[in-house]
């Protein structure tokens, strides 16, 4: 399917710096001139928010990870609904903090990727046209994530081995899609990080 908009995801471990990076993707594009839908998942619409409080608060063990897997998708397919679509029909660049990716490592991890897979493909049915992987060390980034003291912290309290398990996940999945995926070296700082993006994205753009 050909879309008028460019749709970019950023993935990476709890703590790898995404949403400042999103951030200042963001204000590049829109000094450009360009129409930026900055958005997260889960999230990003009022249904999918309510739905970001009920898998990201509470116990580790609150939910099966079957339900965790139906809640994370009910939130995707309203965020695509409300915002991500409209936004791609109209030409607006979307840059989502996290999205499917994330659901294939995390949900995916006790043996249920086949589930995640068959979903996706039943239920969303996309992926972004573009996806940063901001790779970095786990154990520096659980710090970092857990030095922000949120009331978001069910999967960062699952611990320092998901978040390894995840990082090497991640770059499977990229290794699995060049075409799509764009890994950046997360542990510099954050301005030449950010300039690495801004080629990615730029080189999409033109
Ligand atoms: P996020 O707000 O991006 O947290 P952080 O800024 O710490 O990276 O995401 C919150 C958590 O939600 C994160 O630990 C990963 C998890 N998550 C899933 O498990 N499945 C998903 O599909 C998504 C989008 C996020």
């Amino acid at each position: 399917m050909t879309r008028p908009g460019l749709f970019i995801s950023f993935e990476g471990i709890d703590g790898s710096g995404k949403s400042t990076q999103t951030q200042a993707l963001a204000a590049y594009l829109r000094e450009k001139g360009h129409e930026v839908v900055l958005t997260r998942e889960p999230g990003g619409s009022p249904g999918a928010e309510e739905i970001r409080a009920l898998v990201l608060q509470g116990e580790p063990d609150r939910w099966s990870a079957e339900t965790e897997l139906l809640l994370f998708t009910a939130a995707r397919r309203d965020h695509l609904e409300r915002v991500i679509w409209p936004a791609l029909e109209r030409g607006a660049v979307v840059i989502c903090d996290r999205f499917a990716d994330s659901t294939r490592m995390y949900q995916g991890r006790s043996g249920l990727r086949d589930k995640v897979d068959a979903l996706h493909d039943l239920m969303i049915g996309v992926e972004p046209d573009l996806t940063i992987l901001i790779d970095m060390d786990a154990a520096e980034a659980l710090s970092r994530a857990k030095a922000r003291a949120t009331d978001e912290e069910r999967f960062e309290d699952f611990g320092l081995g998901l978040q390894e398990q995840m990082r090497a996940g991640f770059l499977e999945l990229a290794k699995a899609a060049p075409e799509r995926f764009c890994v950046i070296d997360g542990a510099r700082v954050p301005a030449v990080i950010c300039a690495d993006i801004i080629l990615a994205v730029d080189a999409r753009l033109s």
